[in-house]
C-alpha cells in the first residue's frame, strides 16, 4: 500500500501516542493525512510528540494528557478532542502496560491495575467515540492487544488476561457494529523494539543473564529472528483504516515475525 494521504481529514485519537508502538501509529496515520489528536500521561512527551506530527506532516495535531483507566479524565480529555478537533472517525486503543511477575506474587494491586489500563481503558475510550461512529455510519476502532491476547506466556498472567479481554471485546463488538459501516480489529504485536521490550530484557537481566542473553531468549521464541519494529505495527494499523479493509471486521492481526498462526 502506498504512503499516499488516504486518510486526509480525517480524525485519529491514538492512546499512549507519545512514544513506541502509539507515536510510530500517530507518525503513519498523520503520514496518511489523518489529523492526530495523542493522548496518554506524560503531557511533555506528548506535547512533543504532537508538534512533530504538525512539523513533519503538515497535519493538526493536538494532545490530551489523561490516565486511560480513569473514567472521569477520558471523558474529559475526550470532550476536549470533540470541542477543539470535532468528532474521531478513528480510534487506535494502544495505551497498554505489562507486568513480568510469576502468578503466587502477582498482587491485588498489579492485577488491578493490568485490568484498568489495558482493558477497562480501551473499553472507557471505545465507549466516548462508538455514539458519533454509529451516527455516522462509518468508524475504525483498532485494538493494540498482543501476541499474549492468543496464548499464554509464562509470568504474565494478568497482562495475558487483560489482553485475551481485549481480543473478547473486539470480537463482541465487532458483531454489534458490523452492518453500521464500523470496523472493530485487534492487531497483536510480537516482542516489539520499544521501552517495553527494553523493561522485559531489564526483568532478565536482573535475574542474572547477560543483555545479550536476555535479548537471544526474547527474539528466540520469534521465527523472524528478531524484534518486531513498531512501525511494522503501524503499517497493518494504517491498513486496517483504509478503505481497502472495508470488510475485515472481528480480527485478530499478529504481527509477530510468525510466533502465532
Ligand atoms: P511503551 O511503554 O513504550 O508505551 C506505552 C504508552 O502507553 C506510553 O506512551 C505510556 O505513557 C502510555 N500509557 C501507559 N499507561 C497508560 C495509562 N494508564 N493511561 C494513558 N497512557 C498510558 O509500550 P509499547 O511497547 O509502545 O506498547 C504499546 C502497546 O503495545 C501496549 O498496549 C502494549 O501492551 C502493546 N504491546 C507491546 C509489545 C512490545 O513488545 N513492546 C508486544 C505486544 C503488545
Amino acid at each position: 500500500m502506498s504512503n499516499e494521504r488516504l486518510l486526509e481529514g480525517r480524525l485519529a485519537v491514538v492512546t499512549g501516542g507519545g512514544r513506541g508502538i502509539g507515536a510510530a501509529i500517530a507518525d503513519r496515520l498523520a503520514a496518511a493525512g489523518a489529523r492526530v489528536a495523542v493522548l496518554g500521561r506524560d503531557r511533555d512527551e506528548l506535547m512533543k510528540r504532537a508538534r512533530a506530527l504538525t512539523d513533519e506532516h503538515g497535519v493538526e495535531a493536538k494532545f490530551m494528557a489523561c490516565d486511560v483507566a480513569d473514567e472521569d479524565a477520558v471523558a474529559r480529555a475526550f470532550d476536549g478532542i470533540r470541542r477543539t478537533m470535532g468528532d474521531p472517525h478513528i480510534l487506535v486503543n494502544n495505551a497498554g502496560q505489562s507486568a513480568g511477575v510469576a502468578f503466587t506474587e502477582t498482587t491485588r494491586e498489579t492485577w488491578d491495575r493490568m485490568i484498568a489500563v489495558n482493558l477497562t481503558g480501551t473499553f472507557l475510550c471505545t465507549q466516548q467515540v462508538l455514539p458519533a461512529m454509529l451516527s455516522a455510519g462509518a468508524g475504525r476502532v483498532i485494538n493494540i492487544a498482543s501476541t499474549a491476547g492468543l496464548k499464554g506466556y509464562s509470568h504474565t498472567a494478568a497482562y495475558c488476561a487483560a489482553k485475551h479481554g481485549v481480543i473478547g471485546m473486539t470480537r463482541s463488538l465487532a458483531m454489534e457494529t458490523a452492518k453500521k459501516g464500523i470496523t472493530v480489529n485487534a492487531v497483536c504485536p510480537g516482542y516489539t523494539d520499544t521501552d517495553m521490550a527494553a523493561s522485559a530484557i531489564r526483568t532478565l537481566v536482573d535475574a542474572g543473564r547477560t543483555e545479550e542473553d536476555a535479548r537471544k531468549a526474547i527474539t528466540r521464541v520469534m521465527p523472524i529472528g528478531r524484534l518486531i519494529r513498531p512501525e511494522e505495527v503501524a503499517s497493518a494499523v494504517l491498513w486496517l483504516c483504509s478503505d481497502d479493509a472495508a470488510s475485515v471486521t472481528g480480527q485478530s492481526i499478529a504481527v509477530a515475525g510468525g510466533e502465532v498462526m
